[in-house]
């Protein structure tokens, strides 16, 4: 399966960044290692649309379940779809933080994603204090089980892990950590979803940088990587797109 690097740049970027955006479609272009795709706010998603040229991917981060309607200030899957998204991370941990979301709520996100026609990139992780008290497989599991709608293919979602102690932080799991959770996951998703799951991409998120992309990136059942802070610059996001092994390889 072709890996998928994903940019989240969070409350960040204005019209300033598209050369970045264009610089990150251009050289991607050239490497055919793995998908692009970068998520930048609202604003930007048509513009970054026209900068990337088609090259790599643009997304949202969020979008409301409903297609329209009385929802000051929100955006829907249709209305990305609409501005060239091809898709939506639903579900990160900052919105289930800040935003009061819940596992029901994440789903009717995915479900309105694919609705629109869009890949819904659905985000998974436990806090540092469920890390700390043993019971991240527990937690992972509970959210994948009711963040995850039925219907979900290996063509129409992604799901991230993202340890919520590991964003933002410079911390991430140890590799065997990694290795163990996704395997965890994997092995959830083919209770659910039979053999489809093998083909369901997994990326890990949290801290991914240029210094430790290519051993994340090449961990058993890792299919890439959700990556906060190092996507902001097109040097290090691109260091880390050249870090995914090759696909023979894999
Ligand atoms: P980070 O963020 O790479 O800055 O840790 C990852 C994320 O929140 O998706």
């Amino acid at each position: 399966m072709r890996p998928l690097i994903a940019g989240n740049w969070k409350m960040n970027g204005t019209g300033d960044c598209l050369p970045e955006i264009a610089a990150i479609a251009q050289r991607a272009e050239q490497t055919s290692r793995a998908e692009v795709l970068i998520c930048p706010p609202f604003t930007l998603v048509s513009r970054a649309v026209a900068a990337a040229g088609g090259r790599i991917a643009i997304g949202g981060q969020d979008c409301h379940a409903k297609p329209s309607g009385a929802f000051t200030g929100d955006v829907s899957a249709e209305m990305l779809a609409d501005a060239g998204a091809s898709a939506i991370i639903v579900g990160h941990s900052e919105r289930r933080r800040y935003h009061a979301e819940t596992d029901s709520i994440v789903a009717a996100k995915a479900t309105a994603a694919w609705r629109a026609g869009l890949l819904g990139i659905v985000c998974i992780g436990e806090s540092e204090g469920e890390h700390d008290a043993g019971r991240a497989q527990e937690v992972v599991a509970a959210q994948l089980g009711a963040s995850l709608p039925a219907g979900a293919t290996s063509t129409n979602v992604v799901i991230a892990y993202e340890p919520v102690w590991a964003i933002g932080s410079g911390r991430t799991p140890g590799d065997d950590a990694i290795t163990g959770m996704h395997r965890f996951i994997r092995a959830k998703l083919r209770e659910r979803f039979g053999e489809e799951a093998s083909r369901m991409r997994i990326l890990y998120g949290g801290s991914v940088k240029p210094s430790n992309a290519r051993v994340i990136l090449a961990l058993p059942d890792v299919n890439g990587a959700l990556v906060g802070g190092a996507s902001l610059r097109a040097g290090e996001f691109l260091t880390i797109l050249q870090s995914v092994p090759q696909v023979e390889a894999r």
